[in-house]
């Protein structure tokens, strides 16, 4: 009986991408271990985790309500059959098109140019499986949303890091950096507005990074989960709204973040057809169509009369404002904000290192935060902090971190 040899594909895979699997496995660690320290503390007030806190709109679960409400052999208003198609319900992904073209001046064929996915979590690691082989080269930016290392690394791929900041607090992904670092990568993840930093590119900056990548032959996954969350009239273009790019890139986003709904997991892609082809045959093979009853949800919120993306935009401002006044009134920097539901600070000043910071910020006055290192292996000394709780949690969290960080100073 023939046993799995070393070289075996997925032996091989495993050891080319092993460092950027590692690297992403430490990360996640780092933040799961501060969750777990925080769930045996009362009264903690969490700033860590990226998931919204805003409750889901009414209409949006009468949207699954009336998937549990037909019974039988239900076969939906387009009379799909109940597992429903690979891509997605035609009806969503026909208002997901329309969206990209009544809001972005996009045109997406539903057909061909659109996949339905189990979050954009799925809808990265089915990208990845399909663009990147072993060996491959995948540019990210320093520091980046560390998920992208796992999957970059079971499909054999190796990450090479470019860096982002510039003059102390801005952090943009520059196009002559692109070239510096990465001219032989074949595919850049673009994650625009940005988690961790919340930078926001502009869109003459994605113009750019768009015709370098073109003449690099770079494929550009432009994961624009945070769309809808930019703050200051920062208006971002979508990858796929650059001529020329659609053939050469791919736009990943869902309704996790846009409408609170990270628990049904509807997220989508967008690609050409051959990229869209593909990632179907994957995921026909993997997890099967994304839960029908998500997906009417994801319609409802397509559907509803009152956009509840303004209200949920006001009420991250007002927090994004608490959170700044506090950090400026320690004399905290963070990084310039435009986007995305995140602050990255600077704790360099206390001297004690990002992970230590969160630590003992966690157990002396039960503020989670997360620690820079787990958004790259560099960054030890900065920190990065939802505006994930309401207002006057944001500022209780605000009142004891200024009491621990006087304790800190105090102590040297
Ligand atoms: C940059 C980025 N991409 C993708 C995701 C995954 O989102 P979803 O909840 O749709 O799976 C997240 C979640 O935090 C994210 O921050």
């Amino acid at each position: 009986m023939s046993s799995i040899r070393k070289d075996d594909h997925v032996g091989m895979k495993k050891k080319t991408g092993r460092g950027a699997v590692e690297s992403g496995e430490k990360a996640t660690s780092l933040r799961y271990k501060m969750m777990d320290l925080a769930k045996t503390k009362k009264d903690v007030i969490s700033l860590g985790r990226g998931d919204p806190d805003l409750h889901t709109q009414k209409e949006i679960i009468d949207g699954a309500m009336k998937y549990f409400a037909s019974s039988g052999n239900f076969r939906g208003d387009s009379g799909e059959p109940r597992l429903g198609s690979i891509r997605g319900l035609s009806d969503l992904r026909t208002k997901i098109a329309d969206r990209f073209m009544d809001e972005k001046g996009i045109l997406v064929d539903p057909e061909k140019e659109l996949l339905v996915t189990n979050g954009a979590q799925e809808g990265l690691f089915l990208a990845l499986l399909a663009l990147v082989n072993p060996g491959d080269k995948v540019a990210c930016p320093d520091p980046r949303y560390t998920s992208y290392d796992q999957a970059i690394g079971a499909c054999g791929g190796t990450i090479v890091s470019i860096p982002t900041q510039q003059e102390g607090r801005f952090f943009e992904l520059k196009e002559e950096d692109l070239v510096k670092h990465a001219s032989d990568a074949k595919l850049l993840v673009f994650v625009n507005p940005s988690n961790p930093t919340g930078s926001c590119a502009t869109t003459e900056n994605v113009r750019n990074l768009s015709k370098v990548a073109n003449n690099l032959g770079m494929i550009v996954l432009s994961d624009e989960i945070y769309e809808d969350i930019v703050f200051q009239n920062h208006k971002s273009l979508s990858f796929w709204g650059v001529d020329g790019a659609r053939d050469r890139s791919v736009v990943l986003s869902g309704f996790s973040k846009s409408y609170a709904m990270t628990g049904f997991r509807v997220g989508f892609l967008v690609g050409p057809p051959a990229f869209i082809d593909a990632v179907s045959a994957i995921k026909q093979t993997t997890s099967g169509p994304c839960p029908e009853f998500s997906q009417y949800a994801a319609l409802a919120a397509l559907d509803m009369e009152y956009d509840s993306r303004p209200q949920f935009l006001r009420i991250y401002e007002e927090r994004r404002q608490v959170l700044m006044d506090g950090l400026d009134s320690m004399g905290i920097p963070y990084a310039a904000h435009y986007g995305g539901l995140f602050l990255w600070a600077d704790m360099t000043r206390f001297g004690i290192g990002a992970e230590e910071f969160c630590y003992r910020l966690l157990r002396d006055v039960g503020v989670l935060m997360f620690p820079g290192n787990s958004f790259g292996e560099s960054w030890r000394n900065w920190v990065r902090i939802s505006l994930l709780a309401p207002r006057k949690n944001i500022e209780e969290a605000m009142v004891r971190m200024a009491e621990f960080v006087e304790g800190l100073e105090g102590n040297d």
